[in-house]
């Protein structure tokens, strides 16, 4: 794609003339297309002045610490450091159940965790990070806060992506944002040209607060958290088998604080709702929910509920954006 590659190309040089020969840059990995794709590029540019870290907020997928790490370090041979901060980000976030609040919590916990990595690296290699990598891309921005003479409208906040602004002040860090101009699929090619795995590019885009905005409500009532991770990992094998993975463009399970009726097994149960939503979509602004067959939904409900224990009903999200958005919180 010559014009990715010559995308691509500007940004190396433009990083490289920005970024001076003794100058140290660091990035947050998510585990998301648009921030490894950031790194990757800057890796590219910079080399071993890149640093990045990898947080495990106690709000990750089934399995998925592992799963990300182990791309960066077999397949992409990135730099990073995996922080376990679960226990920080759990305490922090008990009791609440503002959605709103969750996200400010969680944006300000993952700014102390940074900091502290920053520091730590400053210590070692004697020199104070000058910049900071963000695979922030367009929609992000014209979402938190159009720019000015983009021709948008809507001024407000809709929800506060915590990838957006809310940077420690006192850091002094410098943004470098490649990804700022693209949209989602300008990154999964600008990512194909720099030899990130394709399976890893097709991965579906995952919010920052994980499944905080995921468990309505409380997120550390109960096992909520667990039940959530095996009811998504069912749901997205699923579609995987199905082989339906790339034709979506967004997957997951809602972890529901409602207890309904059911019975299995004879036995009357008392216990959760689980949502599942499915959608299609071009940039993640508008979205469809997607139509499955029915043998699909039928197989798919009944592993739920015969393996996850605590769960007796499943129900689907069959709303558009607008008016819904595409996570619940
Ligand atoms: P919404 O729910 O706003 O989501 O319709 C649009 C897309 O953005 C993702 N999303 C986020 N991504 N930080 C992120 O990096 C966030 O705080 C965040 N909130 C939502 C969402 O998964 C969807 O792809």
């Amino acid at each position: 794609d010559w014009k990715m590659q010559d995308v691509l190309d500007e940004e190396i040089r433009t990083i490289q003339s920005m970024v001076g020969p003794d100058e140290h840059v660091i990035c947050a990995l998510s585990g998301g297309v648009d921030s490894t794709v950031a790194a990757t590029l800057v890796h590219k540019a910079i080399e071993d002045r890149l640093h990045c870290v990898f947080v495990d907020n106690g709000l990750l997928r089934y399995n998925e610490r592992e799963r990300v790490m182990s791309t960066f370090e077999s397949d992409l041979h990135l730099p990073v450091t995996c922080v376990d901060a679960s226990e920080q980000f759990l305490s922090k976030l008990k009791g609440v159940k503002d959605p709103e609040m969750k996200r400010k919590i969680i944006g300000r916990e993952f700014i102390a965790v940074f900091d502290d990595f920053a520091h730590k690296l400053e210590q070692k290699i004697g020199k104070r990070p000058g910049y900071l990598v963000q695979g922030t891309l367009y929609p992000d921005v014209i979402e938190s806060c159009p720019p000015p003479g983009s021709g948008r409208t809507h001024s407000h906040t809709i929800k506060s992506h915590h990838n957006v602004g809310g940077l420690p002040k006192d850091m002094k860090l410098k943004l470098i944002e490649p990804l700022k101009l693209l949209f989602k699929d300008e990154v999964r090619k600008l990512g194909s040209i720099l030899n990130v795995p394709e399976s890893f590019l097709k991965r579906h885009p995952f919010p920052g607060p994980g499944l905080a905005v995921r468990v309505l409500g409380d997120v550390t009532e109960g096992n909520a958290l667990e039940v959530l991770r095996q009811v998504d990992e069912i749901f997205v094998q699923a579609i995987k088998d199905a082989g339906l993975y790339d034709i979506i463009w967004q997957a997951f399970a809602v972890f529901l604080p409602v207890q309904t009726v059911g019975v299995q097994g004879d036995q009357r149960t008392h216990s959760n709702a689980v949502a599942l939503r499915a959608i299609t979509s071009e940039d993640g602004m508008t979205a469809d929910w997607y139509y499955f067959e029915r043998d699909f939904l039928v197989d798919v409900v009944n592993k739920i509920c015969n393996n996850v224990r605590g769960v007796n009903r499943v129900v689907q999200d069959i709303t558009q954006k607008p008016p819904a958005t595409v996570e619940w919180e």
